[in-house]
């Protein structure tokens, strides 16, 4: 019987048991994280890596650093995070790692390894979507969250509204023209002069400052419930160079909550009116950007004017980790949804 086959009835096995743990792997990006999940649920370890300090210098991530690190990284993390769930490989049911989207390199890196862990151990491996990671996150912050329920999807690669129809099954309703939310937030955050990642920075730097102190313009899309954040972005930054070519000083507290109100209002907007139209009982938000202050208020807010339960990953959920990705992998793992040793990276995978 070859892997993928007996991968298989493992899974069929798995089906029935109590408890199902899972070992993931994240490697997408510039955090290397693992974690051990039970039933999707409940968080048994989780390691986050964070290589921030080695890309800081470059004002941004330098794939083949990421690549060299996760490379150096994975067994360490893999290794602590058992221990956090003191458990041995033995003791796991399965193993799970993002196959996309992402940086090719760095997918690369975590799509090895956890399948030569995998093949040697005789145990399962469920490739997951990053995106569908972030959804999922969720499912660890609030054990009452179950499908259909609204979602806004914002890191620093997408700007998504999808409907959350089943486990693993997603309608996307809108989405980014151009620049991401995370995305804005960063280059605006360089403008400004503030270390990558920009995002988090302008957010607490932004607490102290006006956000009326500068009118930025509203953003125009073709779809009623897509984004756009590029016309945005340039906006701000025609305000900061107008303000340095007159050497005035930058207020730069005003001009990161400007800003930030500006991205919020149009995320909320868009969401709002879709919980207007469709009339959901449950909205939720995920992605790194998700951990933004205003962005969770405004949501609050929303989602109390319209009777909406409102969802949203505990902080450090919201970026990238392991644990995301084995909540994921656990409702794919139930429906027999397993990877065969040709399992690569996807780039460019999408959600749907
Ligand atoms: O989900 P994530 O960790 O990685 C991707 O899948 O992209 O998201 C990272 C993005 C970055 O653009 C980062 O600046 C942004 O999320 N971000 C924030 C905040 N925390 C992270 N943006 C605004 N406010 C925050 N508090
Ligand atoms: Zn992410």
């Amino acid at each position: 019987m070859n892997y993928l086959e007996a991968s298989r009835r493992k899974a069929a096995e798995l089906a029935k048991q109590e408890k199902v743990r899972i070992l993931s792997l994240e490697t997408s990006c510039d955090e290397t994280a693992a974690a051990v999940i039970e039933n999707g649920r409940v968080i048994l370890g989780n390691v986050v890596f964070s290589q921030i300090d080695l890309h800081e210098l470059y004002g941004g991530v330098v794939p083949e650093i990421a690549s060299r690190a996760h490379m150096e990284a994975c067994d360490r993390v893999i290794d602590q995070a058992l221990r956090e769930a003191g458990m041995k490989l033995e003791e796991i049911d399965a193993l799970a790692v993002t196959r996309g989207p992402g940086l090719v390199g760095a997918l690369l890196t975590g799509v090895n390894c956890m399948k030569g862990l995998a093949f040697a151990a005789g145990k399962p491996l469920v490739g997951v979507n990053h995106i569908e990671g972030h959804v999922s996150a969720n499912y660890l912050s609030h054990p009452d969250l179950e499908p259909p329920f609204l979602c806004l999807v914002v890191s620093g690669g997408h700007s998504h509204l999808v409907e959350v129809e089943d486990y693993g099954v997603y309608r996307l309703i809108g989405q980014t023209a151009d620049d991401a939310a995370g995305e804005a937030f960063d280059k605006a955050a360089r403008v400004l002069g503030l270390p990558y990642p920009g995002g988090p920075r302008m957010d607490k730097l932004a607490e102290e400052g006006d956000p009326e102190a500068f009118t930025l313009p509203k953003p125009k899309t073709a779809g009623k419930y897509d984004y756009s954040f590029s016309g945005l972005k340039t906006a701000f930054i025609n305000t900061v160079h107008g303000l340095e070519q007159r050497n005035e000083p930058l207020p730069k507290a005003d001009l990161a909550a400007s800003f930030r109100r500006a991205v919020c209002t149009e995320l909320t907007e868009k969401a709002d009116l879709l919980l207007k139209e469709r009339k959901a009982g449950a909205f939720a938000l995920a992605g790194g950007v998700s951990a933004n202050r205003e962005l969770r208020r405004m949501a609050e807010e929303m989602c109390r004017k319209r009777g909406v339960k409102l969802y949203m990953p505990e902080i450090p959920l919201c970026t990238d980790n392991g644990a995301m990705i084995g909540s994921a992998a656990y409702y794919r793992l139930m429906r027999g949804e397993v990877a065969g040793l040709e399992l690569n990276a996807e780039p460019a995978l999408r959600l749907v």
